[in-house]
């Protein structure tokens, strides 16, 4: 069991690039499904859940493969419309092979995926989605059954924002037959690079981005090629590493735009940051103020950044009320960081962080999800001492590298096999 270890050592300084973004890769990856022939992309992170997906797609007679710093995927007739259980229960996000498989070969047999350390995370308005473009669900043994002779458009509204609701929807009325609108659809800026690929193979989708995304079915799809925007949750949680330290940090190869939420919030901490269109900067900051967030769909402040800010927060001047709306256990870092000396009540759905500044101290701590495990390195990075981060297993699904590139800044920081 793999472990990170964290020794706080002052000021982080210099420039890091960020890597593809993973929750914009795997709907797209999926995608490849929608039309046989070879897919082309760039960007592509090197990331568990990416071989979680490459290993998905190969079971269904999918080709896949590294050339160089392209990542190719080779579709054929599918041999099989099944994912299995083991599957997808190492990665929930495979249930995105069901929109694909259903428009593209009128069946889909997946694995429901369980519930994970965050929330139950239930799949149920993926399948209404699915139904109101007239697909049959059926469920049992713990597989979802969906079959139709021919996908037909219709008007679906999403009770919930729901990132991949949308994304696998969408990706099934691109072969539909008619129109389908989407409402009330998630607008993360993963949803408009999925889409900006469906168009590439063909898709006519307009309003991706925006709540109601309109999908003129078409006949058929065919590969294209396509450069994955960059990971801005990865991008914040670096900002964040730099801010936290006192240093100086320019993140590149990122989106500043995307990060609107979280940069407002770190500027009224009292943070000097500065952007362009493809960098931030962050300056050094002595001691800043404890500013209070709550975590909503894009645009508002992402819940998949909640736990770095946390950590930000533990060392502030001053008590930050975070309020979770999205997911209703993603808390599981609280007691973590409460072992490094973080001062946090957590009660349902908020968090009460009683800055202490500069009393964090090392400690062993536990891993729980993938945004808690780089909450944990980012206090290790200013506790005094060595800090253990078991179970980075979570961290590696979908951090490229994370030790590599704080390293590359003046990071105490390593791997333990
Ligand atoms: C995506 O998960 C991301 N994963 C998550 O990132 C991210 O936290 C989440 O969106 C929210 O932004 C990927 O993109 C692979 P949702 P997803 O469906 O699509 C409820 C990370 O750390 N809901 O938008 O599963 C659900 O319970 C991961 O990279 C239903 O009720 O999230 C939740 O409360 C963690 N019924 C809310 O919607 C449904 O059918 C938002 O979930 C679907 C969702």
């Amino acid at each position: 069991m793999d472990k990170m270890v964290v020794v706080g050592n002052g000021p982080l300084k210099g420039s890091v690039a960020t890597s593809g973004a993973k929750n914009a890769a795997l709907p797209i990856l999926f995608s490849t499904l929608l039309a046989e022939g070879e897919h082309v992309f760039r960007n592509v992170p090197k990331l568990k859940d990416i071989e979680s997906t490459a290993e998905l797609l190969q079971s269904l007679g999918c080709e896949t493969r590294w050339d160089g710093d392209v990542f190719r995927v080779k579709v054929s007739r599918l041999q099989s419309y099944e994912a299995s259980y083991d599957l997808v229960r190492k990665m929930r996000a495979s249930f995105l092979c069901m929109g694909p498989m259903l428009a593209k070969y009128g069946e889909a047999v997946v694995s429901q995926p369980g519930g994970c350390a965050i929330g139950s995370r239930p799949i149920d308005l993926h399948l209404e989605g699915f139904k109101a473009l007239g697909a049959e669900i059926t469920q049992k043994e713990g597989y979802v059954h969906a079959a139709t002779p021919k996908l037909k458009g219709s008007t679906f509204l999403f009770e919930t924002v729901t990132v991949g609701g949308t994304e696998n929807v969408m990706m099934a009325a691109t072969l539909a037959k008619g129109k389908t609108v989407l409402e009330n659809a998630a607008k993360e800026p993963e949803i408009v690079d999925l889409a900006e690929y469906l168009n590439k193979m063909g898709a006519k989708i307009t309003g991706h981005g925006t709540s109601v995304i309109t999908i003129e079915g078409v006949e058929k799809l065919t590969p294209a090629e396509h450069s994955i925007m960059p990971d801005r949750i990865e991008a914040g949680t670096l900002l964040i590493a730099g801010a936290i330290t006192k240093g100086h940090v320019t993140v590149t190869k990122c989106v500043p735009a995307h990060l609107e939420a979280l940069i407002i919030k770190m500027r009224d901490a009292g943070f000097k940051i500065e952007t362009t269109k493809d960098t931030m900067t962050v300056f050094p900051c002595e001691s800043w103020n404890a500013v209070d967030i709550t975590t909503a769909p894009h645009p508002l402040f992402p819940t998949d950044l909640q736990a770095q800010y946390m950590a930000l927060m533990a060392v502030a001047n001053g008590t930050t009320v975070i309020t979770e709306t999205v997911f209703e256990n993603r808390f599981m870092h609280v007691q973590e960081l409460i072992r490094l000396g973080s001062d946090i009540t957590p009660k349902t759905r908020v968090a009460v962080v009683r800055g202490r500044p500069n009393e964090l101290t090392g400690a062993q701590v536990m891993a729980t999800d993938l945004r808690a495990s780089a909450s944990l390195v980012l206090a290790g990075l200013v506790a005094k001492g060595e800090t253990v981060v078991n179970r980075i297993y979570h961290l590696d699904r979908g951090y490229e590298k994370l030790e590599d590139k704080l390293s590359s800044l003046g990071a105490v920081i390593r791997r333990i096999e």
